[in-house]
């Protein structure tokens, strides 16, 4: 029998994390999650190895806590690293610029240097398409270059990206994959895991479910006079899990050296009013909304082209938009004040 890989994921307590952590222990692997829950629920990782139905090793820990790493990977035969481990408000970041670049850059650089000394060379990056820029043509493509950034969260994305570039020249034992997310919404469909955000939620399918609970009571549409059909924003809405899958799909292209860019999107945009009217259809409520001015920072439209990792990971998002909403609304539901009022339901594995 082939023994068990075993996954360190980075963040893994987090919204896309902890999606991953299930794919991965339902495709076979074993996972160590390290997280200092700055973000997150530790009940996430609970409800993960329910639905698993096995055991996942949680630490929780520093992404650029050096001996934290070491550790793990004396006690641990990493086959892989998964980096999801950031901070990722933009509006914040434009604030505390110090403490993103310390986290996002920092803590990114900080994880190669212990992979290097524990001789591990795969790691699977998260990204964004924040990377491309506001000057990229639609839709978006790898093999374009990186644009400017217009606040810190971004450009900590794009240095991490360049950072990452520079380490597999320097060495080719090194294998990297860079996945630039589009917008990932949605939950699991059994409703017990899904996107939790601290106070107000800053992006959009998040604030249209807690009003739809009645958690907030009208969503505000920021800009209704960009150059599109409807004039709100354009975005590529992608569910949760297929990007979760995503990342599946990812591990095993790390048998390449190198470092491998892949659009992780549906490769259709959709606006803000078409999502408001979707979620009103799909979960029978109404969402109040009213118009304000532009956010700060916003494009009018983007998408991703995602044929190349179609093409060589076998990955496509597989979800369409009524199961994103669909499943949204259930975990909405079913934890109307995300994991923090939950009863804990025990769980053994976790470490
Ligand atoms: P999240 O906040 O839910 O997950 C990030 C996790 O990292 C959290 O569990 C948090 O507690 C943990 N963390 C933060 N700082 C840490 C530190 N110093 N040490 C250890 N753990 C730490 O966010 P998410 O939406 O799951 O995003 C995961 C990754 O994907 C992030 O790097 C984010 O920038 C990137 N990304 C997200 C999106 C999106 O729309 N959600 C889009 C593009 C890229
Ligand atoms: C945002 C970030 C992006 C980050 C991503 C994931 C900005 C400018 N971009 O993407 O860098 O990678 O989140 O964290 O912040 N909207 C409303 N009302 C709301 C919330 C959002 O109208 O209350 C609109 C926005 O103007 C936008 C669309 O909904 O047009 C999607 O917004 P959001 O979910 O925040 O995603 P992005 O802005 O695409």
């Amino acid at each position: 029998m082939k023994p068990t890989k075993k996954v360190f994921v980075t963040g893994g307590a987090g919204y896309i994390g902890s999606h991953t952590a299930l794919s991965l222990l339902e495709a076979g692997y074993d996972v160590v999650v390290l997280d200092n829950l700055c973000n997150a629920s530790q009940e996430a990782l609970h409800r993960v190895e329910q639905l698993a139905g096995r055991a996942l090793t949680f630490i929780e820990g520093d992404i650029r806590d050096r001996a934290c790493l070491d550790k793990l990977f004396r006690e641990h035969d990493i086959h892989a690293v998964i980096h999801f481990a950031g901070l990722k408000a933009v509006g914040e970041s434009v604030s505390a610029p110090l403490a993103y670049y310390d986290t996002n850059v920092n803590g990114s650089i900080t994880l190669c240097q212990a992979m290097l000394q524990a001789g591990v060379f795969r790691l699977v990056f998260s990204s964004s398409a924040t990377v491309y820029g506001p000057e990229a043509p639609i839709p978006y493509i790898e093999s374009m270059p990186r644009g400017a950034t217009s606040n810190p969260y971004g450009a900590s994305k794009s240095i991490v990206e360049q950072v990452l570039d520079d380490l597999v020249r320097s060495d080719e034992r090194w294998s990297i994959a860079m996945l630039r997310y589009f917008n990932p919404i949605g939950a699991h469909s059994s409703g017990m895991i899904g996107e939790d955000p601290q106070g107000t939620p800053n992006n959009l399918m998040p604030y249209i479910a807690q009003v739809a609970v009645g958690r907030r009571s009208t969503l505000t549409v920021f800009g209704n006079d960009y150059a599109t059909a409807d004039g709100t924003c354009v975005r590529d809405y992608l569910h949760v899990m297929d990007l979760a899958e995503g990342h599946v799909s990812a591990l095993d292209r790390l048998t390449l050296p190198g470092s491998h860019i892949y659009n992780l999107g549906t490769g259709q945009g959709l606006s803000v009013l078409q999502m408001i009217e979707a979620f009103e259809r799909v979960s029978e409520r109404q969402i109040p909304y009213q118009f304000a001015s532009r956010r700060e920072g916003d494009l009018a439209a983007f998408w991703a082209d995602p044929s190349k990792a179609e093409k060589e990971l076998g990955w496509q998002a597989l979800r369409g938009l009524d199961e994103m909403i669909a499943d949204t609304w259930r975990w909405q539901r079913q934890n109307p004040n995300g994991y923090r009022t939950e009863i804990n339901t025990t769980s053994q594995g976790t470490s």
